[in-house]
């Protein structure tokens, strides 16, 4: 573990100041966003333990990264190949792999967690790494629409626990939500806005308010524009198209959806309908039906679209 003193706001004492400095990662989901996180986390220079379920999965992950590397070494690295793979070799010196989360964590400065989007089975998660993890270890989830709160409430560091919210692709996107509970200590705050910016991206903080910011804002327009189809006000292309074409988004909302995976749409949205004021987030049949028999988007190459 390294410490740096570091002064907060004038006012504080430097002793109460003292941030742990990120090293060492593990990464528990080499999915979607956790392969993502690792390989950023990788390529700035930390030890990352990307972790999974089973050897066959990481297998997948570990392509997964070395595929977007040279995707990222291609822009990078047009004029001098060389210099490209050997950037993607001292990368992925940096990726072990372990489908032994308990001993991966041992020596560990954070740990991210971006698995299943269920409260339970990240709760018994943390709970058993919050046994095995050295007491300095911060702990994060990378959850789209759990609190915070909620789990880290599993484990005896809740002043150690906060939310890193990445976004996908986490190589592209340059926006982390770094999320505090009112248990989340100042030093915890600090120290994952620190790790966000050596990654090379832009932290924002947020409270432990469903939806944080980003998804508060944006699930709404997904879920309207799914609505709007479902209602055949429009078809699905036509949607998109207005969307990019007329408020300058990048991606059509039903484009998107397909993108972030149905299934985390369909978390996220029940998150938010358990406020009864707020209409925007009723069920939807057609995304139930869809998420139902496991079409959830680009990850299984079915959603609203069909992809190769
Ligand atoms: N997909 C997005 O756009 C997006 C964006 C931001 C945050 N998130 C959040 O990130 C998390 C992961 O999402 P994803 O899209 O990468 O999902 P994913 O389905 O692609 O990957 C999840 C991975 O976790 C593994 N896993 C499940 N339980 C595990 C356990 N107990 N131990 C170790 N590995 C386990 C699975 O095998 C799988 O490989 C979710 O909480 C989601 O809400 C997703």
């Amino acid at each position: 573990m390294a410490f740096v003193a570091h002064q907060l706001f004038s006012g504080f004492s430097s002793s109460a100041a003292r941030n742990v400095v990120i090293k060492s990662v593990t990464i528990i989901g080499g999915g979607q966003m956790g392969a993502g996180i690792a390989q950023v986390a990788a390529s700035t220079g930390h030890s990352v333990t990307l972790v999974d379920t089973s050897d066959d999965i990481l297998k997948k992950s570990i392509e997964t990264i070395e595929g977007s590397l040279r995707r990222v070494v291609k822009k990078k690295f047009a004029d001098k190949p060389e210099a490209g793979e050997e950037f993607i070799r001292n990368v992925m010196q940096k990726v072990l792999t372990s489908a032994d989360a308990a001993s991966a964590v041992r020596g560990s400065d954070l740990v991210v967690e971006a698995i299943a989007e269920n409260l339970k089975v990240k709760q018994d998660l943390f709970r058993r790494l919050d046994k095995l993890a050295p007491p300095h270890t911060i702990f994060a989830s990378n959850t789209s629409s759990l609190s915070i709160s909620d789990i880290a409430s599993s484990t005896n560091r809740p002043d150690k626990f906060g939310g890193l919210h990445f976004f996908n692709p986490v190589a592209m996107m340059k926006l982390v939500e770094v999320i505090g509970t009112p248990a989340t200590s100042q030093e915890t705050s600090e120290s994952l806005m620190n790790f966000s910016k050596v990654l090379g991206k832009t932290p924002v903080s947020s409270k432990d308010t469903s939806g944080f910011i980003v998804n508060r804002l944006l699930v709404p327009c997904i879920v309207e524009a799914i609505r709007m189809y479902e209602r055949g006000d429009a078809s699905k292309e036509d949607i998109d198209i207005a969307m990019k074409l007329g408020a300058g988004h990048p991606m059509g909302p039903i484009e998107l959806a397909d993108y972030i995976g149905l299934d985390t749409v369909k978390s996220i949205m029940e998150g938010e309908a358990k406020d009864p004021d707020n209409p925007l987030f009723a069920s939807s049949d057609l995304l139930n039906k869809l998420v139902a028999e496991g079409k959830v988007g680009r990850k299984t190459a079915e959603g609203f679209y069909k992809y190769k």
